[in-house]
């Protein structure tokens, strides 16, 4: 009989995944309250407190870079309660989570116009950035007031500014030049992308760098969502033949 040590290591080695990226649309925390007969802020509490398991899996299933969409530019549509619960939960999330992603050696960032965010919550982005800034375990980076649009259009504004200065030659923009100028200048493009609540949309979504993503639209809730849903979904992702427009020869 093998013992327990052993078992877990070859549980582990089965697992890895050839995903370096995977970005999540963490979507049907309001539907998973009404369910429940519970008022929407319910869900979106159980939905924050999904992201720990998740990220803390990322390394046992070779996961390097994990990017969550949390609220999004077109989100200030919702009602002003929601909208107000939302900020007062992603500050609550940060100043709760911050000592344990550092202990777990997490590096976070985030990504999206944080200047429209109140400044209290913006300080601590600021700091859970810096404090984290030299770990190497995952990569996970928080979309908070991000739209794949806003993003392109907030580079192509920058890229004009520094060719208006003189600081870039306008015939030399190429692809590699808008992706620098991104939110994500830093991060690989996103291997699979994963939306959970069985809608079949990207809703404004990493539009550029998702360009040759595999997409997994998923049934359960995000509440819902386990280390074992992640699991059966990465498996499925290491079953697809990703060509990127050549032929396998
Ligand atoms: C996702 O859940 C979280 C955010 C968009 C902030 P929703 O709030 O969109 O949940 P549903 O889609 O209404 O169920
Ligand atoms: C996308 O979900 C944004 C986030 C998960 C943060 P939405 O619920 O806002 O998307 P739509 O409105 O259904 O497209
Ligand atoms: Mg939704």
């Amino acid at each position: 009989m093998q013992n327990a040590d052993t078992d877990d290591v070859a549980d582990q080695a089965c697992e890895v995944s050839g995903a370096n990226h995977v970005a999540i649309i963490m979507d049907g925390n309001g539907r998973w309250a009404t369910q429940r007969g519970k008022p929407r802020l319910f869900g979106h509490r159980a939905g924050a407190k999904r992201v720990r398991e998740i990220v803390e899996s990322c390394p046992d299933f070779g996961v390097k870079y994990l990017t969550i969409f949390a609220f999004s530019t077109e989100n200030w549509k919702r009602t002003q309660a929601e909208v107000a619960g939302l900020m007062m939960l992603f500050r609550r999330y940060i100043t709760r989570e911050t000592q344990a992603l550092h202990e777990k050696n997490v590096r976070v960032r985030f990504i999206g116009d944080r200047v429209k965010l109140d400044k209290k919550l913006q300080s601590l982005m600021d700091h859970l950035e810096d404090l984290t800034k030299d770990n190497t375990a995952v990569n996970l980076t928080i979309a908070i007031n991000y739209g794949g649009r806003d993003e392109v259009a907030r580079a192509i504004r920058d890229i004009a500014r520094d060719v208006k200065t003189g600081n870039l030659d306008a015939e030399k923009v190429n692809e590699e030049t808008l992706s620098s100028y991104l939110d994500t200048t830093v991060l690989p493009d996103p291997d699979l992308v994963i939306r959970t609540s069985g809608e079949a949309r990207i809703s404004n979504f990493l539009l550029w760098q998702s360009a040759y993503a595999e997409y997994e639209f998923i049934d359960t809730l995000w509440p819902d969502f386990t280390r074992d849903v992640f699991a059966e979904v990465l498996q499925r992702f290491d079953g697809r033949d990703r060509r990127f427009g050549a032929v396998k020869t």
